[in-house]
């Protein structure tokens, strides 16, 4: 079969990874791609949002998988785009229509799914900007630390964790009435605390069946010891000790099933990955949000970890037969640390030459995955992003992989280079 993959992180450079492994890939593009993903397949220069361009490469080279990487175009209707064109509606596409990633594009569709199908998560109540004396209120009468969210998708940048009464009320005063992101902070979700550890569940579905490839826990701040800003993902691990089969076991039973039934009932068309980002509150799962894909670097340990071929699971998607599918995990332990530039998440400088990588190529238990690169007009490798690359190791256990990964960071290097040792901390 022929792929188009579409996205440009350390998750598509994963994916493509996984995908080439398949007797059922043929020819692999990517748009647009990294340094790291034009060495697997081919890299395309079209946008992720360019569906009119998509579509003339799709007829061209034959498509018959358009793997969507990121949530922008699933959001934008890329789903819908391909299924309502007559030349492209056979092409298995992996993402959720428009209104399914709704999931993922408002928080404030996701909470009211949550409620209408009772899946555990935070209580809450939305707002506009027509209800800021109630929003207040809410907040006056609320117990701390609480939660303020945009509606919208605000690059990971919307959700703020208030410890008192007046920042809360100053968050919500910011998104509702100075726009803080714009359409994306029309509403406002306000919500409960939740005390616990996060984990990530990943299932693929075809909107009726469903298939758990994955779980993993993100390190999502800055520094070591979790201080520090909020970041796309420092690095991950799977799997995660108390993640077990009666943790796993509850996650399906009170969140991915009913979440899937949910998908079903309200006739919402999905036909991809769904991410449960959930809270472990002394053994109780609750979802904090849905993604409408893979997490990045989640993506970095899950698919290293699973053994099932790929391809064919997103072909049995397509001709409803996931139900068959066997899932099929190796034994391992898996970790995945960023390297980022100086600087991130705040400013940084790119077109840094990255030093060593060729000689890494071959390393045992090492895959390097490119998150943000690119090449120059030299052909050399240089940065070209906040995360720059994903080292992942395999080893016997969680602190025996972070330290593969430490080793081979510790020889790789570009100017202002930073990486978390401390990945996986609590599994040593
Ligand atoms: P989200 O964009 O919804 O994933 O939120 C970003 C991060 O904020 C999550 O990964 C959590 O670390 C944190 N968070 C969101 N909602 C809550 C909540 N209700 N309680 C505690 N932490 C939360
Ligand atoms: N690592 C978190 C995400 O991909 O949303």
């Amino acid at each position: 079969m022929n792929i188009l993959l579409l996205g440009s992180g350390g998750r598509e450079n994963a994916l493509a990874w996984k995908m080439k492994q398949s007797h059922h890939c043929n020819n692999l593009f990517i748009a647009p791609g990294n340094a790291g993903t034009n060495l697997i397949g081919i890299n395309v220069s079209i946008d992720v949002n360019d569906f009119e361009s998509q579509k003339q490469f799709c007829i061209e080279k034959n498509i018959d998988i358009v793997v969507v990487g990121p949530e922008e175009p699933l959001v934008n209707g890329v789903f819908d785009y391909y299924k309502k064109d007559e030349l492209l509606q056979h092409i298995i596409v992996v993402g959720p229509s428009a209104k399914a990633a709704q999931l993922e594009g408002s928080k404030a569709f996701s909470k009211q799914f949550m409620q209408t199908y009772k899946i555990p998560t935070a209580t809450y109540a939305e707002f506009s900007v027509s209800e800021i004396e109630e929003a207040k209120k809410y907040i006056q009468q609320h117990s701390l630390p609480i939660v303020v969210k945009a509606d919208g998708l605000a690059a990971g940048k919307g959700v703020i964790i208030c410890e008192t009464t007046e920042h809360a009320i100053s968050v919500v005063e910011d998104m509702l009435i100075h726009k803080q992101f714009g359409k994306a902070s029309d509403k406002v979700v306000v919500e409960e605390f939740l005390n616990g550890i996060e984990l990530s569940v990943f299932a693929l579905t075809n909107g009726k069946d469903y298939k758990i490839i994955g779980h993993a826990k993100d390190y999502k701040r800055v520094g070591e010891g979790d201080t520090g800003l909020n970041t796309g993902g420092m690095g991950c691990v799977s799997p995660v000790a108390f993640a077990d089969e009666i943790f796993l076991q509850k996650v399906e039973e009170t969140i991915i099933k009913p979440t899937i039934s949910g998908l079903e009932k309200e006739e919402l068309i999905y036909n991809g990955f769904v991410f449960f980002g959930l809270m472990n509150c002394n053994g109780t799962p609750y979802v904090i949000e849905y993604n409408c894909r893979l997490g990045d670097p989640e993506t970095e340990v899950i698919l290293p970890r699973l053994e099932t071929d790929l391809v064919s699971l997103f072909a049995a998607m397509g001709n409803n037969t996931l139900a068959d599918a066997n899932i099929e995990f190796f034994e391992e332990s898996f970790a995945t640390i960023m390297a980022v530039s100086g600087g991130y998440p705040s400013t940084y400088k790119t077109n840094y030459i990255i030093h060593n990588l060729n000689n890494l190529k071959t390393e045992k238990d090492i895959l390097i995955f490119h998150a943000g690169t690119k090449q120059n007009e030299n052909g050399e490798i240089v940065t070209n992003g906040g995360r720059v690359l994903a080292v992942t190791a395999k080893g016997s256990s969680i602190k025996n992989a972070v330290e593969k990964s430490i080793h081979v960071l510790n020889s790789i290097s570009f100017e202002g280079m930073y990486f978390r040792r401390d990945i996986g901390y609590e599994f040593k």
